[in-house]
């Protein structure tokens, strides 16, 4: 008869889920057996490994409708998902966490721009070469594009170009774009603002951080000039600091404006007389801007002959830190309580 130590080995090999005990060399010398048992014996003995065989194959089935009815694991859950519920991390309160410094402020400047009749479409956190480059007029192999190093993935996409962190919010222009221009059609004017992350391979200190916020902003429509880009943005500004102000810009490069211009606003802190947020010059650089290439609009489907827009893009985090004199920009994205805590 069948060694009954030999039986319970293998039935606690199945019921541990090991699917190779059906193949074991142990069952395969038992059912060989069969053949040199005594004739008398042969019947018994063949039922009997047959039926080891079957209790095996159900124990199997069984060990895998538990594995299925097991609950789902959290693989993004903080500690290892067999812990008992009484040794789990606790969760701190909602009760003790804050806003994030940089949201009322991003908030408060939403709502600046939808009073002026701007829409906001929020930027992404990852995207391709041709919203980063080919869409905004970056010629291939153009040095323009090492001005803008970031952070690219292993992954391709589908013509084999590897995917991209947008190093700028200026990736949505052709997005955006696109999927208003149908209001150009209607009367009406593209008037968007975008926020978003955006990541930079940067030699990191008080001023430079991989990962920071911009503000994209964008305006299409006929007879749009200049003036009206620099209008917008000095009532923007007006509006954000409580108090007259005055602008004005300086020749820049941008491919995807012309012309483009670096936009500077007479220093809110000090007015002019030269502080430290100025570096005592009385003026404060704040954003890159322009009047929108024609062949980001053309890119865009449309029509250079009727429509002319303006755009602009700065930092989030910079307005911040010169608003609340915030000394380093890393502290942003440190998860230091100690300097969250103060913006609770
Ligand atoms: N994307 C530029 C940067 O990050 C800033 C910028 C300049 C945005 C001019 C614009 C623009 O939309 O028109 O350096």
């Amino acid at each position: 008869m069948i060694d009954q130590q030999l039986a319970d080995e293998l039935k606690k090999r199945a019921t541990e889920g090991d699917k190779a005990v059906l193949r074991s060399p142990e069952l395969r010398a038992l059912f060989d057996a069969i053949k040199t048992v005594p004739s008398y014996q042969r019947a018994a003995y063949g039922q009997a490994v047959s039926a080891l065989r079957h209790a095996l194959t159900e124990l199997l089935d069984q060990t895998q409708n538990d594995s299925q009815a097991l609950p789902p694991i959290d693989l993004t859950a903080p500690f290892d998902s067999n812990t008992p519920d009484d040794q789990r991390p606790q969760l701190l309160p909602s009760e003790q966490g804050s806003i994030h410094p940089l949201m009322p402020e991003l908030n408060k400047v939403l709502d600046i721009f939808y009073r002026m009749g701007f829409e906001a479409i929020e930027s992404r956190a990852i995207d391709d070469d041709y919203h980063m480059f080919s869409s905004l007029n970056f010629p291939e192999d153009h040095p323009a594009r090492d001005d803008y190093d970031t952070f690219i993935t292993l992954q391709t996409d589908k013509q084999g170009q590897p995917l991209i962190a947008p190093a700028h919010t200026s990736t949505m222009q052709n997005r955006v774009l696109k999927r208003l221009k149908a209001k150009l059609d209607n009367g009406q004017p593209i008037a968007a603002i975008i926020p978003g992350r955006v990541f930079r391979n940067e030699d990191l200190d008080a001023r430079h951080e991989h990962t920071f916020y911009q503000l994209e902003g964008i305006y299409v429509d006929q007879g749009i000039d200049a003036g009206h880009l620099i209008a917008t943005l000095k009532t923007f500004l007006q509006e954000y600091y409580g108090k007259a102000l005055e602008v004005k810009t300086n020749p820049f490069y941008f491919p995807f404006t012309e012309p483009s211009f670096e936009f500077m606003l007479s220093c809110p802190f000090c007015d002019k007389q030269g502080c430290q947020v100025c570096s005592y010059s009385g003026w404060i650089e704040l954003l890159g801007c322009g009047m929108i290439h024609p062949n980001v609009l053309q890119a865009a489907g449309i029509d250079t002959n009727k429509y002319t827009g303006f755009a602009w893009g700065g930092g989030l985090d910079r307005l911040v830190m010169m608003s609340y004199g915030i000394e380093d920009v890393r502290h942003f994205e440190s998860a230091k309580l100690d300097f969250l805590r103060q913006f609770a």
